[in-house]
């Protein structure tokens, strides 16, 4: 009997001193797991006399219970240690005082402020952000939107193909395969809109091989051209600040749109400059027209019943127009003098959502 009394006092001091879980756990296995000390001693109880079993069996239940209640209560100690431990390894000092030198000098991106005004406008306008992959899938990027393989429509882009065996993946050449994600998901009314980055094999002062797109998606039961004019006329007003602005809806030809529509706003240039909303001019600023039915079909919508519109426009061009930088490679050398000259500061950028 006496050993037994020193086991049992071994262990829960044993028990006391354990100060991980791991080595709880060994402790637990040490006498209770399937060939632990307690367990083959409570095996072996057959071979004693009646009186000795009943003893010895009342002791071993007594200090089982014991056991795994002092068990659990370390348990509970030890995770909160290191819940404890976690915290204060992981606060963050806020007491650091801020650089004042670099807080006054450090501008927000054009890009980044541009989109995020364009953001802010079109959700106020009732459309919902929405991304896709910067790699795309010759289906989504080409495909589903009306530009089937051999197509001379795939010239007016210079795509960056990626080498992969399995399936021909490009860098997106533009934001539009965003509009077949969102068509599959058939939930209508979808309305939309999706920046991001695309990119082109391409590179003068008018193009750059990633730029910024916004890609813009309506679709419901009687979606008209009239809802697609006064949806851009609203935006770029809202966007140029200018109520005076002019738009100029030319036809054009986008695989994905029937019909098609090149959009212009008005403008005065003189000696270089160009001011909009005023003079007989015109400067093209996005592509838009009515969702093409074979884009609708493609997305297993069906054409018969929905209708949509959609346009998208380049971020770096509307940055452009509205803020007057000459050259748009200026936007991806990080010149300090550009960047302080054309950036903003944060006050006049509220919303940093978007990166
Ligand atoms: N994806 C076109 C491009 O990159 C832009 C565009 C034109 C998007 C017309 C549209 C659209 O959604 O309707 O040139």
């Amino acid at each position: 009997m006496k050993n037994y009394d020193q086991l049992i006092d071994s262990a829960l001091v044993e028990l006391e001193s354990c100060e991980t879980l791991i080595s709880l756990e060994e402790l637990r296995l040490e006498y209770f797991g399937k060939n632990g000390e307690v367990t083959s001693i409570l095996k072996s109880l057959s071979k004693l006399s009646e009186k000795d079993k009943k003893e010895v069996g009342k002791k071993f239940n007594l200090f089982k219970q014991n056991f795994f209640k002092n068990l659990e209560k370390k348990k509970n100690i030890i995770e909160q240690s290191q819940i404890e431990e976690k915290l204060q390894k992981e606060k963050i000092d806020i007491s650091l005082p801020t650089r004042e030198e670099e807080k006054l000098n450090s501008k927000i991106h054009p890009i980044t402020h541009t989109a995020n005004e364009i953001i802010s406008i079109l959700g106020s306008m009732g459309l919902n952000y929405e991304e896709g992959p910067d790699v795309e899938n010759d289906f989504y990027n080409f495909t589903a939107l009306n530009i089937p393989e051999n197509h001379p429509a795939r010239e007016m882009h210079d795509t960056f193909y990626i080498e992969n065996n399995l399936e021909k993946l490009v860098l997106r050449t533009h934001t539009s395969p965003v509009q077949i994600r969102n068509l599959q998901k058939k939930k209508f009314p979808l309305r939309i809109f999706a920046p991001g980055r695309t990119y082109r094999c391409d590179s003068d002062i008018t193009h750059t091989p990633m730029f910024h797109q916004v890609e813009g998606l309506v679709v419901d039961h009687s979606v008209t051209f009239a809802n697609l004019k006064w949806f851009l006329e609203k935006f770029c007003k809202t966007f140029f600040d200018n109520e005076k602005l002019k738009l100029r809806f030319r036809p054009s030809y986008f695989p994905f749109t029937e019909p098609s529509a090149e959009v212009d706003v008005n403008c005065s240039i003189t000696s270089g400059k160009i001011i909009l909303g005023e003079g007989d001019k015109w400067m093209e600023i996005l592509g838009c027209g009515m969702v093409h039915p074979n884009v609708l079909k493609m997305s297993g919508v069906d054409d018969d019943q929905l209708k949509g519109f959609a346009f998208g426009m380049g971020i770096e061009r509307l940055s452009m127009l509205k803020y007057g930088m000459p050259d748009l490679r200026d936007f991806y050398d990080s010149n300090i003098n550009w960047l302080s000259h054309y950036g903003f500061s944060f006050l006049e950028t509220t919303d940093l959502s978007w990166r």
